[in-house]
């Protein structure tokens, strides 16, 4: 190995995640053959930038926000996750979209922009900071019509924001995610979405951990799938794993 390439590799980002997976492989409970300790994300980080290179570059706004969450290290869904999130909604012509846990309005902006006129985004974060942030952005972006920022709890919120929503993108924390299936999929509108970030989380529904947030993840994920007369759901492997389900009645 030339020693010109010895700082690079030994990158303090590298030796940070190099540990992370090592951690979590040596937590498994499974081992599969072929598994090996960096393989805990779906995607490669190689493969992830390839396809956000052939993106075009993201808006001012976009830009800002990403900027921020990279500052502040705050988990963002990033650029493939909202293109997505976009695109599901351009797809089935949303018009009224419920978020649970929106940060400062990231996601939330990919979907508004998907929305026709008079469409909105319903907002949720228990952190009055992250609703003054998101205000800003939308504004910026031009679309402060289409948002609706509740502050507080986001499963309080929705039991008492009346009406059907064309898509809900639950993003909350993961020991909630039991109960942000069960109390948002009964509020689709036939034909809506529900769509969950980190459904794969880190890797760690392979049975490395069994704390709450690993626990509530597998138990979301196995009830995605105990209804399919109600609502019929896959996970995709993107990023960290994002559960798509259709409401069918
Ligand atoms: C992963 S971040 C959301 C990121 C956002 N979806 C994006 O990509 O732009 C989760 C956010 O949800 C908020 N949160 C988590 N659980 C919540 C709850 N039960 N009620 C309200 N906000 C919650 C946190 O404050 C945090 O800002």
């Amino acid at each position: 190995m030339a020693p010109k390439h010895l700082p690079h590799l030994l990158s303090p980002a590298r030796l940070r995640f190099a540990a992370r997976r090592l951690g979590q492989y040596a937590r498994l409970k499974v081992r599969e053959p072929g598994l090996r300790w960096w393989m805990l994300t779906p995607a490669n980080p190689a493969m992830t930038r390839y396809v956000e290179g052939l993106f075009p570059p993201p808006d001012p706004v976009l830009a800002e926000m990403e900027r921020v969450g990279a500052e502040r290290r705050f988990p963002l869904v990033g650029p493939e996750v909202g293109r997505l999130l976009h695109l599901l909604a351009l797809a089935i012509g949303a018009r009224r979209v419920f978020e649970l846990g929106s940060g400062f309005g990231y996601s939330a902006l990919w979907l508004a922009r998907a929305l026709p006129e008079g469409g909105e985004v319903h907002c949720t974060d228990s952190d009055p900071e992250n609703a003054r942030l998101a205000r800003g952005f939308f504004e910026r972006a031009g679309l402060g019509g289409r948002l609706r920022f509740h502050e507080g709890d986001a499963l309080e919120t929705l039991a008492r924001t009346p009406g059907e929503f064309d898509l809900v993108f639950n993003d909350v924390d993961k020991h909630d995610y039991p109960r942000a299936l069960r109390e948002s999929a009964p509020r689709l509108r036939p034909g809506g979405l529900y769509v969950a970030d980190n459904t794969l989380w880190h890797g760690r529904v392979l049975g490395g951990a069994s704390d709450r947030d690993t626990e509530a993840v597998l138990a979301h994920n196995r009830a995605l799938f105990e209804d399919e007369g109600s609502l019929f759901s896959t996970v995709l492997p993107v990023r960290d794993g994002l559960a798509v389900g259709i409401r069918r009645s």
